[in-house]
């Protein structure tokens, strides 16, 4: 529990006044002299979240951050009950990256009455009380699916012929699901051309992926291009594809999210074709934003991750230096 700042904390930022947290006076812990972050992650889904994790662990370790770390295995329970005993244990700060959008106002109130201070990473909430949190850290997950719907608009520039299109999205009700196949049909709705004509839960899981594909092409033998809400699930897709005779990325084009070594290295073997960035490396950042808050200081309300696009020629390029 942070009792005191240290001039050591955080890279030599040197605070002068005593704090005592945003717990006040009476919140617990240790009086180390240590920031506490309690953080709820979803689970270990994909490679995203698994690099998500490892950038959160580093950041937290590089910058003296005494981090509680609770893995909610895609479970909104867990994450209430993860946030609950965060809130027993008087840590200085939560943070969590909600495994959905909704359902989350009486836990961040019980926080808030404790006046512990929450962070959002990766995902937002439909929370109209924007008090209950302090800033929300994160990709735009519209614009993500925008750039994907924008790939496949230029793709068929000229041509007129029906293009069949499959989703397979994220998990139910989550925040890059909701948003990332909005923002994609908002940019391909403006030519009729491109129909959706299956859409289902893969939950960000590979298996998912692969078993929603087969299904998928059992259904209809006649699909162009999928749209994949990560690479794991199109990763998945792939093997289904592959296993029903066709050719990932030339008899079916192939569009993903998120850029981990996996997804890249299978855009640089042209079996998907157009990969939009989602960072997963949140942590720095994070331990920054909880510094500044619990120092008092003014922080931006929303901060979003700068990211961009993959074709497979810039895959190859960047492959040997790609880190997740
Ligand atoms: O919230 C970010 C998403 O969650 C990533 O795109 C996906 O891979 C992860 O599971």
């Amino acid at each position: 529990m942070l009792r005191r700042w240290s001039a050591a904390v955080f890279g030599g930022v040197l605070f002068a006044a005593a704090l005592t947290g945003c717990g006040g006076d009476d919140a617990g812990g240790a009086d180390d002299g240590k920031i506490t972050m309690g953080f709820s992650q979803v689970g270990a889904e994909s490679g995203w979240r698994t690099a998500n994790t490892k950038s959160i662990q580093e950041a937290a370790q590089a910058a003296g951050v005494d981090l509680k770390f609770s893995d909610a295995q895609q479970k909104q329970e867990n994450q209430i009950s993860a946030i609950r005993s965060f809130i027993a244990q008087k840590v200085d700060i939560i943070a969590f990256s909600p495994v959905v959008v909704s359902g989350w106002d009486p836990v961040l109130q019980e926080a808030k009455r404790a006046k512990i201070p929450v962070i959002l990473t990766d995902r937002a909430v439909d929370s109209k009380d924007t008090s209950l949190y302090k800033t929300f850290i994160g990709s735009d997950f519209i614009l993500e699916g925008k750039k994907a719907g924008e790939w496949l608009v230029k793709e068929y520039q000229g041509k007129s012929e029906t293009v069949n299109i499959v989703e397979l999205q994220g998990t139910t009700n989550s925040a890059p699901a909701n948003e990332r196949r909005s923002g994609f049909a908002d940019v391909i709705k403006s030519d009729p051309k491109f129909k959706v004509i299956a859409s289902q839960d893969g939950d960000f899981k590979r298996i998912n992926g692969k078993e929603v594909m087969t299904a998928f092409l059992r259904a209809h033998p006649d699909i162009d291009v999928l749209f994949a809400h990560n690479d794991d699930m199109g990763l998945g897709a792939i093997e289904a594809i592959e296993a029903a005779g066709k050719k990932p990325g030339v008899d079916i084009k192939i569009i993903t999210v998120d850029a981990i070594k996996d997804g890249m290295t299978a855009l640089a073997a042209n079996k998907i074709n157009f990969i939009v960035e989602c960072s997963p490396l949140l942590g720095p950042q994070l331990m920054d934003l909880a510094k500044k808050v619990l120092n008092g200081e003014t922080i931006p309300t929303r901060v979003v991750t700068e990211e961009t696009t993959f074709t497979p020629e810039q895959a190859k390029a960047v492959l040997p230096e790609r880190k997740y």
